[in-house]
């Protein structure tokens, strides 16, 4: 299909308008929105939005709008969701969507200052959801805790948690707005001062998790055994982990950036779930199954949401999340989940089986014989020699397109 069939289709689908339709084919930010987002603005970062087919979670189907500039990500991962779509599709499940907000108190008696804090739980909560803009669409801080540092470079601290149920928010600004508003409070309580009034993207209370199978027989039994030993170097080593997990965040990530979620935020709680036990480790598990299928999981924070800031004000991301047709943010978080699930198995079966370099080599030959300034028909024809004759090379590249023009 072209482009402009693709679009159409997945149009129809998710009942898109001429004016949605339109603005994916550009991008949909225009220099006047882009410069009420972020400040000095001087133009709009374009990147390809491809939509990974085949998805089925807890059996319902979705489309999934990626947006990435790396090559094989949406084809690795629509082909592994075909394979998981044969034994019934991904598994998933999420906590509610829970924020921790964090306030620094110094003080010079942590005991002291903690009891108190906890003896005035009533007045805080009150306080954390008094200017709450999640308490009426039946989110707010539901709890705290006290934590206690009793000695540091900078003298003894307690940080209070609030646990915001941020509904279908990411709920940053929530989050920051309760810290704050409990700050004035926690001083007067324990005749401390507060430094820092912030969220953590450590959002460990805010867990996706999901699962899946993969039949023997579309893998073979030689290529289970050796996606299990590939896994196994990622649970013992960081060097591999750390590389295991990119791959998980290919997929989550460029979804979480077509809908204009903070993939910054994502990515810094995956990694930091990663290496909760101080050890940085794989954010997932792959094993053979009893009846010789290859059975994964997943579970990492997923702090991303369907309303609310830059979500509803970037006219692509509304249309990304259009075409997920996602209800609910712990639904979403499932989803991620299960894309970066299978954006894992993806790498894993070509860096275990062929390697990763041959699916790559297309691609990436597309990508240098744009780089050398072919245009149109001859993209395709200079990749494909390229490939054939096994020399990507921009000089290559050049020297083919000097040849025909
Ligand atoms: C490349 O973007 C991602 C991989 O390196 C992931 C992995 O090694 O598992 C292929």
């Amino acid at each position: 299909m072209s482009v402009a069939e693709r679009r159409n289709l997945v149009g129809e689908l998710a009942n898109l308008t001429e004016n949605e339709l339109g603005a994916l084919a550009t991008g949909g930010l225009t220099p006047e929105l882009a410069n009420r987002l972020v400040e000095n603005v001087i133009g709009i970062h374009g990147l390809p939005i491809g939509i990974a087919a085949n998805f089925m979670v807890n059996g319902r189907d979705y489309l999934i709008p990626m947006a990435i500039e790396e090559p094989s990500v949406v084809a690795a991962a629509s082909h592994i969701a075909k394979l998981v779509r044969d034994t019934g599709g991904f598994t998933a499940s999420t906590d509610a969507p829970m924020m921790i907000g964090q306030v620094q108190v110094l003080v010079r008696d942590v005991e002291s200052a903690r009891e108190k804090i906890l003896a005035a739980h009533d007045e805080i909560l009150a306080l954390a959801n008094a200017k709450s803009t999640l308490v009426e669409f039946g989110g707010g801080v539901r709890d705290f805790e006290v934590r206690v540092f009793h000695e540091s470079r900078v003298g003894a601290m307690v940080v209070v948690h609030l646990f915001v149920d941020v509904r279908d928010a990411m709920g940053a600004n929530s989050v920051n707005t309760s810290c704050e508003a409990i700050a004035p409070l926690l001083e007067q309580l324990t005749g401390g001062h507060v430094v820092l009034r912030i969220l953590s993207n450590l959002a460990d209370r805010r867990l996706a998790r999901a699962s899946c199978r993969v039949s023997k027989n579309d893998l073979g039994d030689e290529l289970v055994t050796r996606i299990v030993e590939a896994q196994t170097l990622a649970e013992i080593d960081p060097y591999r982990a750390a590389t295991h997990n990119k791959g998980i965040m290919n997929g989550i990530d460029a979804v979480v950036v077509a809908t204009a979620n903070d993939w910054r935020g994502v990515e810094a709680g995956a990694h930091a779930y990663a290496a909760r036990d101080g050890q940085y480790r794989a954010l997932s598990q792959w094993d053979c199954a009893a009846n010789g299928d290859l059975i994964g999981s997943i579970e990492l924070p997923i702090p991303s949401g369907i309303i609310g800031g830059t979500v509803n004000a970037h006219p692509s991301a509304k249309i990304a999340l259009k075409i997920l047709g996602v209800k609910t943010a712990p639904e979403f978080a499932g989803v991620l989940a299960s894309v970066g699930l299978a954006q894992n198995l993806g790498a894993l079966r070509a860096l275990a089986g062929e390697g990763i370099q041959r699916g790559h080599m297309e691609l990436h030959a597309r990508q240098i014989a744009i780089a050398a300034g072919a245009t149109g028909e001859q993209i395709e024809r200079i990749a494909e020699q390229m490939t054939r004759e096994k020399d990507v090379r921009i000089t290559r590249a050049k020297e083919l397109l000097e040849i025909r023009d």
